[in-house]
C-alpha cells in the first residue's frame, strides 16, 4: 500500500509530540510506522502532509484529535494469559498466602485492550475462592480501554485462554456477534478501567494502593530517565508485600527503588 511521505523535519514533530504526550520514544526507524498509522487521518482530512496535519491536530480545541493521534501512535499488541511463568507464579506462590480478610486489589496498568485484566480476573476467579478482590485496569489509549469495557474480542485472537476457562468465562458470540467471544457479565462487573498517563501525575485517591501491579511490554518504550519516573511514582501505589510484574524483555537495572528482585520480571515492596 503507498503512503503520503513523510519528510524528516515533520516526523521530528511527531516524534516530539508522543514524546511530550505520552514519554513514548520513536527510534529513526520508526517513520514508516507513523507514516502507515497516521496516513488515515490525512486521508479523512483529504490533506496529502503530514506538516498540514500536525498543525492541525496542535491548534488549540483539538483536544480530540491528539487523543486520536495518540491512540494511532501507541502499539497495543497484547494477548490472555500473555507470558504464563507469571500466572503460574500468581497461582503457585501469590494467591495461596492472600490475607482472606482484606480485599485483594490488583492494578493492570496499561491494560491495552484489556486481556491482561480478564487474565487475571479469570485466574482469581477460579484459584482464590473469596470475592474480596478487585481489578483495575488503565491505559492512554481511549480507544484500548473502550474495546475492554465491552470484553468483546475476536474469537481468532483468543489462544491464551485454557480450554476449561474459555468454557466457564466466555460466550461464543452468535448473529451479529459470530466470530466474536464475549467476557462473562460476572467477570466484567469486577474489573475496571480508567486513562492513566503513567508519565503524569498519578490520580492516587483515584487509584489507591494495591497488592499486586503488572507493569508490562510498556516500559520498552521509554528512555531511562521516563522509566524511572514512573517506577518511582507505581512504587508508591504497592502497599508492602505487595508485587510488581514487568514484562520478561524489560529491565529494572539501576532503578528498582527499594523492590527486592523475585526474578527478572518479578518485584516485591519490602
Ligand atoms: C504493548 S501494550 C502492553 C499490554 C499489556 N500490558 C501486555 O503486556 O500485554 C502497551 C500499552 O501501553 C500503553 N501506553 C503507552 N504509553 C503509555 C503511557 N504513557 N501511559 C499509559 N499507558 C501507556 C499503550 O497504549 C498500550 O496499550
Amino acid at each position: 500500500m503507498l503512503h503520503e511521505s513523510i519528510s524528516d523535519a515533520e516526523f521530528n514533530r511527531f516524534r516530539g509530540f508522543i514524546y511530550d504526550h505520552a514519554g513514548i520514544r520513536l527510534s529513526d526507524d520508526k517513520k514508516i510506522l507513523v507514516t502507515s498509522r497516521l496516513s488515515k487521518r490525512l486521508r479523512h482530512y483529504s490533506i496529502t502532509s503530514f506538516g498540514t496535519y500536525f498543525d492541525l491536530m496542535t491548534e488549540l480545541g483539538r483536544e480530540k484529535e491528539q487523543q486520536i493521534a495518540i491512540d494511532l501512535l501507541t502499539t497495543n499488541e497484547t494477548s490472555f494469559f500473555r507470558e504464563p511463568k507469571h500466572f503460574e507464579f500468581i497461582t503457585n506462590e501469590i494467591i495461596p498466602k492472600i490475607n482472606r480478610n482484606k480485599r485483594y486489589r490488583v492494578w493492570s496498568a496499561a491494560s491495552s485492550t484489556g486481556k491482561e485484566a480478564y487474565s487475571l480476573a479469570m485466574l482469581l476467579d477460579d484459584k482464590f475462592n473469596n470475592t474480596l478482590w478487585e481489578i483495575l485496569g488503565s491505559d492512554i489509549n481511549h480507544t484500548v480501554l473502550q474495546e475492554a469495557m465491552l470484553g468483546l474480542y475476536q474469537q481468532d485472537r483468543i489462544d491464551g485462554i485454557p480450554m476449561d476457562y474459555l468454557r466457564k468465562y466466555c460466550l461464543k458470540g452468535k448473529d451479529e456477534f459470530e466470530g466474536k467471544l464475549l467476557i462473562i457479565k460476572r467477570l466484567i462487573d469486577r474489573v475496571n478501567f480508567i486513562y492513566v498517563n503513567l508519565t503524569s501525575t498519578l490520580p492516587l485517591d483515584e487509584l489507591g494502593t494495591f497488592q499486586l501491579i503488572l507493569l508490562r511490554n510498556v516500559l520498552i518504550y521509554f528512555d531511562a530517565e521516563t522509566k524511572s519516573q514512573i517506577i518511582k511514582k507505581v512504587v508508591l501505589t504497592l502497599e508492602s508485600g505487595g508485587f510488581l510484574f514487568i514484562g520478561h524483555a524489560e529491565s529494572l537495572k539501576g532503578f528498582t527503588h527499594g523492590l527486592i528482585r523475585i526474578s527478572s520480571s518479578i518485584y516485591k515492596k519490602p
